[in-house]
C-alpha cells in the first residue's frame, strides 16, 4: 500500500494494481468526514454511489437521486480526499444519450472533483462519446439497480448460460468502447472470474465473488448501520474492531488479503 504519496492515485496507478495481481478496495462515501476517515485508511478508491438515494435519502430505490445530488455530494468528498482515486455516479436518466451524459459527466468532473463516471449497462455509443470528450468511465454489469423496475427485484444476473454469455460479450464491448474500470454487481463468482481473467481493466465485484481485481461495499453496509436489511453478499466489519477506521482497515486488510469475500458472500 503506497500511503506517502500526496498527490490522488491516477487510473494508470489502479491499473498497475491489477497488473501485479494486488487487490484493489473501493468503498463508497457521501460526505467529507466519511470521506476522510475512508481516504485515512488506504481504501484505494472512493465510489460516490447513487446508493446514497437509498441510504442517505431514504428513498426505496436509487431512481430519485438527482445530477444537482451528485454533484453536492462528489464536492463534498473530493474536498477532503488525498489519495484514493474518485469514481462519481451518473443519476437514472443523466445519460439517456451521448450529448445529454456528456453534459452531466462533465460536472462531475469539473463542479464535483471526481476523475471517472460510471453509468448502468451496455451503453456502448455513450461510453465512446464520453472517452472520445477525454472523460474516463466506468462499466457496470450484472444487477443494475437503475433498472429495477425492469427487473421487479434485487436479484443475481447472469445464472443461466445465455444471460451469463451477455454479461460476457457486454464486458467485452464495454472494454473495447473505452471504459477504464468495469463494476460487476450480483453475479456468480465463476462468471466475475472468466470476465477478470479475459479483460484487461480491472474489475471491481460486489457479489461477484474472490476472484474479482478489487471489490466495492456499500459503507452503510459495512458498518452495519442503514435503513434496510445488509445485504448477504456484504459484511459487518464492526465486531471486534476499534471504531469506524479500524472497521474500515480490516475490510482492506480482508480484500488485499482475499480473504473477503468468502463463499458465504458469493453466489
Ligand atoms: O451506487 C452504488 O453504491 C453502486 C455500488 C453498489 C457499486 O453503484
Amino acid at each position: 500500500m503506497n500511503q506517502l504519496v500526496d498527490k490522488p492515485l491516477s487510473i494508470n496507478d489502479i491499473s498497475a494494481m491489477k497488473r501485479r495481481g494486488e487487490k484493489i478496495t473501493c468503498l463508497t462515501a457521501y460526505d467529507a468526514s466519511f470521506s476522510a476517515v475512508i481516504d485515512k485508511a488506504g481504501i484505494d478508491m472512493l465510489l460516490v454511489g447513487d446508493s446514497l438515494g437509498m441510504v442517505v435519502q431514504g428513498h426505496s430505490t436509487t431512481l430519485p437521486v438527482t445530477i444537482d445530488n451528485m454533484v453536492y455530494h462528489t464536492q463534498c468528498v473530493s474536498r477532503v480526499r488525498k489519495r484514493a482515486y474518485i469514481i462519481a455516479d451518473l443519476p437514472f436518466m443523466t445519460y439517456s444519450s451521448p450529448e445529454i451524459a456528456a453534459k452531466n459527466a462533465a460536472q462531475l468532473l469539473q463542479t464535483g472533483g471526481a476523475q471517472m463516471v460510471k453509468l448502468e449497462g451496455a451503453k456502448v455509443d455513450c461510453i465512446r462519446f464520453l472517452v472520445e470528450q477525454c472523460i474516463p468511465v466506468c462499466g457496470h454489469l450484472g444487477l443494475l439497480p437503475q433498472s429495477i423496475h425492469q427487473l421487479g427485484k434485487y436479484s443475481v444476473q447472469g445464472k443461466e448460460p445465455e444471460a451469463a454469455q451477455k454479461i460476457r460479450d457486454d464486458a467485452q464491448q464495454l472494454q473495447d468502447a473505452g471504459v477504464g474500470l468495469l463494476i460487476l454487481e450480483c453475479v456468480p463468482a465463476a462468471l466475475a472470474k472468466e470476465i477478470s481473467a479475459e479483460l484487461t481493466i480491472p474489475v471491481i465485484g460486489i457479489g461477484a465473488g474472490v476472484d474479482c481485481d478489487g471489490q466495492v461495499l456499500v459503507l452503510y453496509d459495512m458498518l452495519n448501520i442503514g435503513v434496510s436489511k445488509r445485504p448477504r453478499f456484504s459484511k459487518n466489519f464492526m465486531p471486534g474492531n476499534e471504531g469506524i477506521e479500524e472497521a474500515i482497515k480490516a475490510y482492506h486488510k480482508a480484500v488485499k488479503s482475499a480473504e473477503f469475500p468468502g463463499s458465504e458472500h458469493s453466489f
